[in-house]
């Protein structure tokens, strides 16, 4: 069984996606082992105890990058981790957690990396008049939005769209591509050659 540690700090829409992937079993041999907020009244955190899931909430306001994130991986240590997955977790990872996890955390992002990284994603994308737009799962690395890219879902801009339709259309895809992804890395079936996520070739 391969254990998910979920890192959340707002509604958990992505949370729930991997969730339900388990459940109605599109992720065999996966559970949630531990559920972690840094905002105590994220939505997802309440959504994760309604669905009996381990949870913990560990408050970055006012904390120290480094020991804030100290102590959510030891957290995830506690709960024998196998993979963190970044469910619109809002905060940057300090340079020692991410190689305390090196190459196992995920992160999901609005938008078809490299182009608009950071905040707003979808309005970047739609503002720009981009005709195409979508979302990555990629390994973190010590860069915003910049680590190896497992997976990306496109879709077309429409010119009846808007802003908030786009953002909708969006985060449809990152609800399948999540879960997609997460198989792709539990698989072992795949490698990271230079910037890039292949199938593994026969020995
Ligand atoms: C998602 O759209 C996710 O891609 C984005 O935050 C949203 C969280 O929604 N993440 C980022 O922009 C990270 N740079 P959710 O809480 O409903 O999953």
């Amino acid at each position: 069984m391969k254990r998910l540690g979920i890192l959340i700090s707002g509604r958990g829409s992505n949370f729930l996606a991997i969730a339900r992937s388990i459940a109605e079993g599109r992720l065999q041999d996966t559970d949630i082992a531990i559920v972690i907020s840094n905002v105590a009244d994220a939505h997802g955190l309440a959504a994760a105890k309604e669905l009996g899931l381990p949870t913990a909430l560990f408050s970055s306001r006012g904390r120290n990058r480094r020991d804030h994130d100290a102590d959510v991986a030891a957290c995830l240590r506690e709960h024998n981790v196998d993979l963190v997955c970044l469910a619109g977790y809002m905060r940057l990872l300090s340079p020692e957690f991410i190689s305390a996890f090196h190459n196992r955390i995920l992160n999901i992002h609005p938008s078809l990396l490299p182009a608009f990284p950071g905040l707003e994603a979808q309005h970047q994308a739609f503002d720009y008049g981009c005709k195409v737009a979508g979302c990555t799962v990629h390994f973190v690395d010590e860069h915003l939005d910049s680590g190896v890219i497992v997976l990306q879902r496109a879709i077309p801009i429409l010119d009846e769209d808007d802003a908030h339709s786009l953002a909708f259309k969006i985060l449809i895809e990152e609800h399948i591509a999540f879960t997609e992804a997460i198989a792709r890395v539990l698989s072992g079936e795949y490698e990271i050659e230079g910037r890039r996520y292949v199938r593994k070739k026969p020995a």
